[in-house]
Order: C-alpha cells, then sequence, then structure tokens
C-alpha cells in the first residue's frame, strides 16, 4: 500500500475513514451550495457508505443572504431528510455558520450547534470579518466553543494570525481535501503546516457533491505520519457525535 519511493499511500487503500464520523458536509438537499435533490442525496449518501462513512453532521450555511435557513425550518428538512433518504449512516444536523452582520443574532437563540456546545464558524474568503476577535467572545460569552471551518482556505489570514486564534479558544477543522490540492497548492501548504504544529482538532470533507468529492478521494495520497495525525481528528470528530 506504501510506495517504497515517496513514503505516501493512497488514502482510499488505506482504512483512514471506514468507520469515520464526518462532521462538515452539505447533503441537506435544497438548502444552499450543496445537494440540490433528495435523488441527488441518495446517491451521494450510497457512495460514503461504500466507502465507509458511518456518522455525519448535515451541516447547511446559515447566513444572512440565505434567509430561508432558520434553525426550526432546517429542522423540518432535516426531519425530512430522515424519511427520504434511509442509510446505514447515523445522521445529525449542526449548521455552518458565517461570520457576517447577522451572527450574533443567528447564534443567541436555538443555534445549531454539535452537542450543544461546539458551534461551526466560517467566514468570507475574501476578508477576514472586521471584528473577528470579539465575534470569538461572543461565542465564547454564550457558553459556546467556535469551530473554525477550513481555516486553511482563508488566505488571508497568515500562519501567525491563525495562530493567534488558537490562543484565545478558537477550535480548527481540516478540510480532508485540501491535503489532496482541492483548493490549490498554498490552501494545501497551509493545511500541513497547521498540521505540523497540531493546530487541528477536527477533520472534516465539507462535501458539496459526490462527484468533487470522488475525484479528491481517488487521489489522496499521504504520508503515513499524517495519516496517524489525521485518524486522531477522527476520533475527535466522535466526541463530537457522542458527546
Ligand atoms: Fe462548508
Amino acid at each position: 500500500m506504501f510506495s517504497f519511493l515517496t513514503g505516501k499511500t493512497y488514502v482510499k487503500n488505506s482504512k483512514l475513514i471506514v468507520g469515520c464520523t464526518d462532521i462538515h458536509s452539505h447533503l441537506l438537499p435544497g438548502v444552499d451550495d450543496g445537494a440540490t435533490t433528495f435523488e441527488e442525496a441518495r446517491r451521494a449518501i450510497s457512495a460514503l457508505e461504500e466507502v465507509g462513512v458511518k456518522q455525519m453532521f448535515l451541516t447547511p450555511h446559515i447566513a444572512g443572504d440565505l434567509p430561508n435557513n432558520l434553525s426550526e425550518s432546517l429542522q423540518t428538512r432535516f426531519n425530512e431528510f430522515l424519511q427520504e433518504c434511509p442509510s446505514s449512516i447515523q445522521f445529525k444536523l449542526a449548521g455552518e455558520y458565517m461570520l457576517d452582520n447577522n451572527f450574533v443574532d443567528k447564534i443567541s437563540n436555538k443555534a445549531l450547534t454539535y452537542d450543544g456546545r461546539h458551534l461551526l464558524v466560517e467566514t468570507s474568503y475574501i476578508a477576514a470579518p472586521n471584528n473577528f476577535e470579539n465575534l470569538m467572545y461572543e461565542i465564547q460569552l454564550r457558553e459556546l466553543v467556535p469551530v473554525l471551518a477550513h481555516p486553511e482556505r482563508y488566505l488571508y489570514q497568515s500562519f501567525n494570525e491563525l495562530r493567534r486564534l488558537k490562543r484565545i479558544g478558537v477550535k480548527f477543522q481540516l478540510n480532508l481535501f485540501s491535503l489532496s490540492g482541492a483548493y490549490g497548492n498554498v490552501v494545501r501548504d497551509m493545511a500541513l503546516d497547521l498540521l505540523n504544529i497540531d493546530a487541528y482538532d477536527y477533520v472534516g470533507t465539507d462535501i458539496h457533491r459526490i462527484t468533487a468529492f470522488n475525484a479528491s478521494y481517488q487521489k489522496l495520497k499521504l504520508s503515513k505520519s499524517i495519516i496517524a495525525k489525521i485518524e486522531q481528528l477522527f476520533e475527535n470528530n466522535q466526541t463530537l457525535f457522542n458527546p
């Protein structure tokens, strides 16, 4: 399985995601830029079953420009999803909250956290929110823990700025396919740098479409030491799913 020359192995040939818990996905149909129909979600889910995913959080985008994505309506949609998409995978609902002007209002009432405590957040890819650290404190004031989605993808944030966020108590979620170069080499290198200092707490696929997932999954090759680090992140994921 391991290439003698590169010391890297194809993840598809490893057991890395067999039995795993994915904490970041966009398979709740028709609510964001992920799956559009139940049929599309069913196709994605059966492919994920085949590669061994066992538990998944659905994490639809929750943002000011998606005014219909409220906790209650997403919960209703999630209940429909469970009826329409029977599966051996166990699902739970959380949300991926954009740190925009509406953010504090949105988390002040029944926020869709992972476990009642951990809250997945993201920022724009273009620029940081002006009040980034204040927003982290707003989360903490509500006795919640911010989990920043794919910090490696925010190219305006330097390595040291990201380390500062860690110091104020922000947890980091790696996108697995950042490591396959799915978002470019700069993002891949930042992910490797952050892995090297053990900055990540959790890992997710951030799946939107099964075609993109498969393309990245087929080509993802990692060293033994990186696989060991990601195995630990998948273990951490389980503490969110089964608190
Ligand atoms: Fe996402």
